[in-house]
């Protein structure tokens, strides 16, 4: 089939089966461009929240089709490809931050959403890079914390509320492997650019950004300051948004991509709407004691 014949049958079956596509910012442009909604972690996490589709076909990596299915449990949740893991959800077993709790007594767990149900189980609340400083100051400055899995992240919310939480030694393999070498050699080439950074990327990245912020953050700062030239150190998806919304604008990629985005692929939304696989099953309690700190977090953001 032809990439035509895969569009006009995604059209026509999400219409029949009444599901609604979303697809994160660091998915292949002409995924985010047939999606209903585009957005970063936290958005997505909102529409899967309130929406009235029969099926949600989650267009990203397994853990966004899991929080999903947490968030509907009584919803229909696709995803595209169960490859679609996550290295920095891989980076904490819950049985290993179970024996770290244990460890800690007295310490409450907040979560990055990119880990797995079983993790946001134990959590107290989950946070996204979009408001994990908000939701950490909504706790009295003497709580004691644990933050996982991303220690990059968890260093910058430390630092921006002066907070001492403990930090889970975890990272995602895309941000972790950016070099200052990289960046510098870009900003080298393009003197007029502006760095831009997620802070998944580590402490000596973030020194060099310009703009700090989540995927959602770094979009919107492209739209709003006057700079028209872009180094963009996170994952390089997030650029079509960014040159749909500013299209005379330069950006340039520092060049990393996330090989569990890529995996999301027409064909394979085609085939997902197509046959209702593969879906996401979660343990009903588990899924239960994970609602608890999403709905904490939706909360408080
Ligand atoms: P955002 O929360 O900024 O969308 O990031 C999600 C993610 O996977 C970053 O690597
Ligand atoms: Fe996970 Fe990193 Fe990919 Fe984001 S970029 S989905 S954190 S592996």
């Amino acid at each position: 089939m032809d990439k035509q014949l895969f569009i006009d049958e995604i059209m026509r079956l999400r219409i029949e089966k009444n599901a609604v596509i979303l697809a994160h910012y660091y998915t292949d442009s002409e995924v985010q461009d047939i999606a209903d909604y585009v957005g970063d972690s936290l958005v997505l996490a909102k529409w899967a929240a309130k929406t009235d589709a029969d099926i949600i076909v989650m267009c990203g990596v397994n853990f966004m089709g899991e929080t999903c299915k947490i968030l509907c449990p009584k919803k229909k949740v696709l995803v595209l490809d169960l490859n679609a893991g996550c290295s920095l959800a891989d980076s904490c077993e819950a049985t290993k931050l179970q024996t770290f709790m244990n460890e800690h007594p007295g310490y409450k767990v907040v979560s990055y959403v990119n880990t797995t149900a079983a993790v946001k189980a134990l959590s107290d609340v989950v946070v996204t890079s979009s408001n994990a400083v908000k939701v950490v100051e909504s706790y009295p400055k003497d709580e004691k914390l644990i933050f996982g899995p991303d220690k990059n992240l968890g260093t910058y919310i430390n630092e921006l509320t002066g907070r001492d939480m403990l930090l889970w030694n975890g990272g995602c393999h895309v941000h972790s492997s950016f070099t200052v070498e990289e960046v510098c050699s870009l900003k080298r080439a393009h003197p007029n650019a502006e760095i831009l950074v997620h802070p998944e990327c580590p402490k000596k990245i973030q020194e060099l950004a310009d703009k700090l912020g989540s995927t959602a953050d770094l979009l919107k700062y492209t739209q709003t300051t006057s700079s028209t030239e872009f180094i963009v150190a996170t994952e390089a998806g997030v650029i079509h948004k960014m040159r749909e919304a500013m299209p005379n604008k330069v950006y340039y990629s520092v060049g990393n991509v996330c090989d569990y985005m890529r995996l999301n692929t027409l064909e394979k939304l085609y085939q997902a709407l197509a046959t209702e696989q593969p879906e996401i099953i979660i343990d009903e309690e588990l899924s239960s004691m994970a609602l608890k700190p999403i709905e904490k977090m939706l909360s408080l953001s």
